[in-house]
């Protein structure tokens, strides 16, 4: 295909606004699909994605459209993940991409995620084409919605295109506005090849599947291909697009998208972000790629049942064969045994990995609380990450801890500003910059993650009725009076329990979590005793009373002596209970712990 009748575009949108529904109906106009294929969203593919509605790895699709000037365009759609812990996917997405559709629900405006996308796509070059969809419902306020994309994102949005997504209003349209408003992709047939690696994924029946974006020269089958950032090579099986259906093709060329199989054993041999070129005659500057996704979030996972492990350890590999951004390694705990540190993007993704193990592999697990990675300088300057709270070091050996700050965009209606604010001071934040968008007030602020993972998301809905939207980058590290709080549970310390947090919070977290575990731990026929502690000093306890069995009831009228050594044998075995007992920490406990009010 010409370079001139390529478009290569993403959407991209606030979570819910019809980023998904839009992609469906442009295949569907195109012919992709037939109307049966159709029943189902098809670009989000996951079980999990589907039930919670939101969309996670980014796909792409070839569309063929014959426009109206008369000649048939070939236009690569790329899907974007809406959550922000996926964010990273989004500038994968769009350095493959010459134009974006944003999409806007004319019923809601602009959302913190429409702005934190869009600034993304003008990073990266893009032409951008306003979409205001939903414009069926009858509180769609197209005029007013237009006039806000001018005002607060700052692009010209007197073409925006009016749609209904859900109605199939005006599709053509926005196909339209691809061809005669977005730029052809640029490259040379006659150079030798680089493709861009978008993205990869295991397939059982077809091995690693490369999603590549070409740029110069041509990608064919049988031809030997090296992956610059290591130099391994693998000879083409076969190259193809997806229509969604995936359709093997002869050979792609600059400009365009589309996959490669190639015998690749795992997809941790792909690096998202490489460049491929060919091994005969290797291009000698790879093309620029993106930000590598790096785990911001780690938490323990253990089996329930230790002889789950095994499984449990070949689960989490075949988890990674599709995700990279997924990191795990084995370590043992105390508390729990042997298990492994795990990384994630965001607790959203966290979940997602949860529920795929208990679900898809039958796994009963035991999570420890997430936490983010600090950053430890010791008095000799040697820097380390430090990714679980218990491996923390002798503090006096340690001369600062820095931590990861966020930079967060909080969109929220005026009336819910105050609390709003309040929940972000709360959580150590500073304020950047106070705004306002048409009706509604835009805080920028600048968070410690570790303040955000838990449920900073969960607190902003509650506080503004679910008005607020959120989204946040990763901003730098900056050193923190931290304080690791160790949680002993019956005078013994459980490694899985103990957390970082700023020396401010100690003691109002310390004693929020004794409190909590003293009414998840159930009651044992001795006292337990709950502490936290910062080194040697106790900071918060709490005490669950000891069931109460009253053993002498059998006795009534018995002789007092005989009543008497039963009591003392009760007495030893509270004793022995005490010095070894195990408390049952339920498994629900851990997180719950260390949610903060
Ligand atoms: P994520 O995949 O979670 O990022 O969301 P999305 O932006 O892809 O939104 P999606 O397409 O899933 O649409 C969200 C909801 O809005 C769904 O219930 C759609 O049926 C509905 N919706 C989408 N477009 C329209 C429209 O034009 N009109 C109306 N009334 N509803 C729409």
């Amino acid at each position: 295909t010409p370079l001139s009748l390529i478009r290569n575009f993403s959407i991209i949108a606030h979570i819910d606004h019809g980023k998904s529904t839009l992609a469906d109906r442009l295949i569907q106009h195109t012919g992709g699909l037939t109307a049966r294929e159709m029943t189902e969203q098809v670009l989000d593919n996951m079980d999990i994605e589907k039930e919670r509605g939101i969309t996670i790895k980014a796909q792409t699709v070839r569309l063929t459209y014959p426009a109206k000037d008369g000649k048939t365009y070939v236009l690569n759609l790329m899907d974007t993940p809406g959550h922000v812990d996926f964010a990273y996917e989004v500038s994968r997405s769009l350095a493959a991409c010459e134009g974006s559709l944003l999409v806007v629900d004319a019923s809601q405006g602009v959302e913190a995620q429409t702005l934190a996308n869009v600034y993304q796509a003008i990073d990266a070059h893009h032409e951008i084409v306003p979409i205001l969809n939903k414009i069926d419902l009858p509180a769609a306020e197209p005029e007013r919605v237009r006039q806000q994309i001018e005002d607060v994102v700052g692009i010209d949005a007197s073409e925006a295109v009016e749609i209904s997504a859900k109605t199939g209003l005006n599709i053509e349209g926005v196909l339209e506005a691809i061809v005669t408003r977005l730029p052809p992709p640029t490259g040379d047939a006659s150079k030798t090849l680089t493709a861009l690696l978008v993205d990869s994924w295991y397939d059982a029946y077809l091995g690693v599947i490369v999603l590549v974006r070409v740029r110069d020269g041509h990608l064919k089958r049988g031809m030997k291909i090296r992956m610059m950032a290591k130099g391994q090579t693998h000879i083409v099986e076969q190259v193809g697009v997806f229509t969604p259906k995936m359709i093997a093709v002869d050979t792609l060329g600059p400009g365009e998208m589309g996959y490669v199989t190639a015998a690749i054993k795992t997809v941790a041999d792909t690096n998202v972000g490489d460049t491929l070129t060919d091994d005969r005659n290797p291009a000698t500057v790879a093309l620029p790629g993106f930000k590598p996704s790096i785990p911001v979030v780690w938490c323990g996972l253990y089996p329930v049942d230790s002889d789950d492990f095994e499984k449990l350890r070949e689960s989490l590999g075949k988890l990674r064969l599709n995700d990279a951004s997924f990191h795990f390694e084995a370590e043992s705990s105390a508390a729990l045994g042997f298990g492994f540190r795990c990384g994630f993007l965001g607790l959203l993704h966290l979940e997602i990995i949860q529920e795929r193990l208990s679900r898809e592999f039958d796994l009963d697990l035991i999570a420890t609380a997430p936490s983010v990675v600090y950053r430890l300088r010791d008095n000799k300057g040697v820097v380390s990450d430090l990714h679980n709270p218990a491996d923390m070091p002798d503090p006096t050996l340690i001369a600062a801890i820095e931590e990861p700050w966020i930079k967060a965009t909080i969109l929220v209606p005026d009336e819910y500003l105050g609390s709003v604010l309040t929940l972000c001071s709360e959580r150590r934040g500073q304020q950047v910059e106070l705004t306002y968008v048409g009706s509604r007030a835009m805080a920028v602020y600048r968070l410690p993650l570790n303040e955000v993972v838990f449920d900073f998301y969960d607190r902003l809905k509650s506080v503004s009725r679910g008005y607020a939207s959120f989204d946040y980058t990763i901003d730098s590290y900056q050193e923190g009076d931290l304080v690791k709080i160790s949680i002993l549970v019956n005078a013994e310390p459980v490694d899985a329990l103990s957390f970082m947090a700023h020396r401010s919070q100690a003691d109002r977290r310390g004693r929020s979590i004794c409190e909590k575990l003293k009414e998840l731990i159930p009651r044992q026929l001795f006292k337990i005793p709950i502490q936290a502690a910062i080194g040697g000093r106790v900071i918060a306890r709490e005490t669950i009373s000891a069931m109460s069995k009253d053993v002498t009831a059998k006795c009534y009228g018995g002789d007092i002596s005989r009543k008497r050594k039963l009591l003392d044998k009760q007495k030893e075995g509270k004793k022995r209970m005490r010095q070894f007992g195990k408390v049952e920490i339920p498994q629900s406990a851990f997180i719950a712990a260390l949610k903060m009010d």
